[in-house]
């Protein structure tokens, strides 16, 4: 059996797929032979460009016709976020599956139409929350799973990065309105679905999101005012219970990939950083008081499918690595077995979250998510 494959996009995110679709049937052996079919850039010169480095068997720069080509079976949607509503729906129409990069969509409403489009097609439609594959996270919810820590009773997550922290940076597409609230929708999607996958729906919140720097310089001379917010602060309730805080900055000076996450129990807790992400702190309370202490898990083969990947304990995987578990769960998925994925119906849960957060702030009050 093999599987026919069409990328739309190939920037940062659109390589990573390519890798991944790349190197999944040698990293797991199993699964359907991949065919590399069709790409698709802005002009036809970059698709044809990259379709050469990538392996690609045709290009061009109309995605529609990559979406009516007899050749693909599956579309990466790796565009920026405004095109992924109107690129996924027609993709799920004409019969493809769809993977779909994060967030899901820059409005709700957008977000609702795809969720609709997946469930009435019948074909696979997921997100690129890649952070829930990584295998220490896999680690991390078996760990809650056998109450090792007991009972969760409050979690902290942070995302921090600084490519927006200088100044001086000129007014550019992130903080222009059009590509949604800022760091909410940009980076709170990440920790919301690790807290969704590991712990369960986020039942209330209460955000505050700010403007570090109300304005940006302007290219050629000049000013414009920022409009949207690149820090959140977030207090919320899970449905289980339990309080908790997400802090979301992406002008957080010296952050370069920060996902921290720490959840309390009444028997321990369990601490990660994505900047360290093959390791896991782990806190129990058992033994003699004297020595205890947090101690570090070290990615290993023992935490599949890190195996899939290395043979040797501690030799690290990295970010492009989770791509291919998550091109792995997606095949998976299409073969109708179980998978581990963020499906359009559980990233409409994420994109209500981030709403009712920027309601929230809108409002100054807790709100509720439906
Ligand atoms: N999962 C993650 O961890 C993660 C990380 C970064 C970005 N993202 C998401 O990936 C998406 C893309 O981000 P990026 O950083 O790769 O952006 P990018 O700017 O590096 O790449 C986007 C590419 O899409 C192409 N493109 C734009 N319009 C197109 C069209 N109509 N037809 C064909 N190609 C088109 C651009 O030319 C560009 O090459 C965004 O939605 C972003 O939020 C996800």
């Amino acid at each position: 059996m093999t599987i026919g494959v069409g990328l739309i996009g190939t920037g940062y995110m659109g390589k990573c797929h390519a890798l991944a679709w790349g190197s999944v049937h040698a990293v797991f052996g199993d699964g359907p032979q991949i065919r590399l079919a069709h790409l698709c850039e802005v002009t036809a010169d970059l698709a044809a460009q990259r379709a050469a480095e990538f392996g690609f068997a045709r290009s061009g720069a109309d995605w529609r016709a990559l979406i009516a080509d007899d050749a693909v079976d599956i579309v990466s949607v790796t565009t920026p976020n405004q095109f992924h509503a109107e690129m996924a729906i027609a993709a799920l129409e004409a019969g493809k599956h769809v993977w779909c990069e994060k967030p899901m969509a820059t409005s709700l409403a957008d977000a609702e139409r795809m969720a609709a489009a997946a469930r009435s097609s019948g074909h696979v439609a997921i997100l690129g929350y890649n952070y829930i594959q990584n295998p220490m996270m896999r680690q991390l919810g078996a760990l809650l799973a056998a109450g090792t820590i007991g009972t969760v009773n409050h979690v902290r997550v942070e995302m921090d990065e600084d490519f927006m922290a200088d100044a001086g940076m000129a007014f550019g597409p992130k903080s222009d309105k059009s590509s949604g609230h800022g760091a909410l929708d940009d980076f709170g999607v990440h920790p919301a679905s690790l807290i969704q996958t590991l712990l369960g729906p986020i039942g209330s919140v209460m955000c505050k999101q700010s403007k570090p720097y109300a304005t940006r310089p302007l290219a050629g001379g000049g000013a414009r005012a920022v409009e949207t917010s690149d820090i959140a602060t977030v207090l919320f309730e899970l449905a289980s219970g339990a309080s908790g805080v997400m802090a979301l900055n992406r002008s957080a000076w010296g952050r370069k990939g920060r996902i921290a996450l720490q959840i309390y129990g009444d028997k321990g807790s369990l601490v990660f950083d994505q900047e360290r992400f093959n390791e896991l702190q782990l806190y129990t309370v058992d033994g003699d008081p004297a020595t205890r202490g947090f101690r570090t898990i070290l990615a290993a083969p023992v935490h599949a499918p890190y195996n899939k990947f290395i043979p040797a304990a501690g030799h690290s995987l990295g970010f492009n690595d989770l791509k291919v578990i998550e091109c792995h769960e997606l095949l998976a998925k299409i073969a109708g077995q179980p998978a581990r994925v963020i499906d359009f119906d559980a990233g409409l849960k994420i994109e209500r979250t981030i709403d009712a957060m920027a309601r929230s702030d809108a409002a100054g009050r807790w709100v509720s998510i439906e």
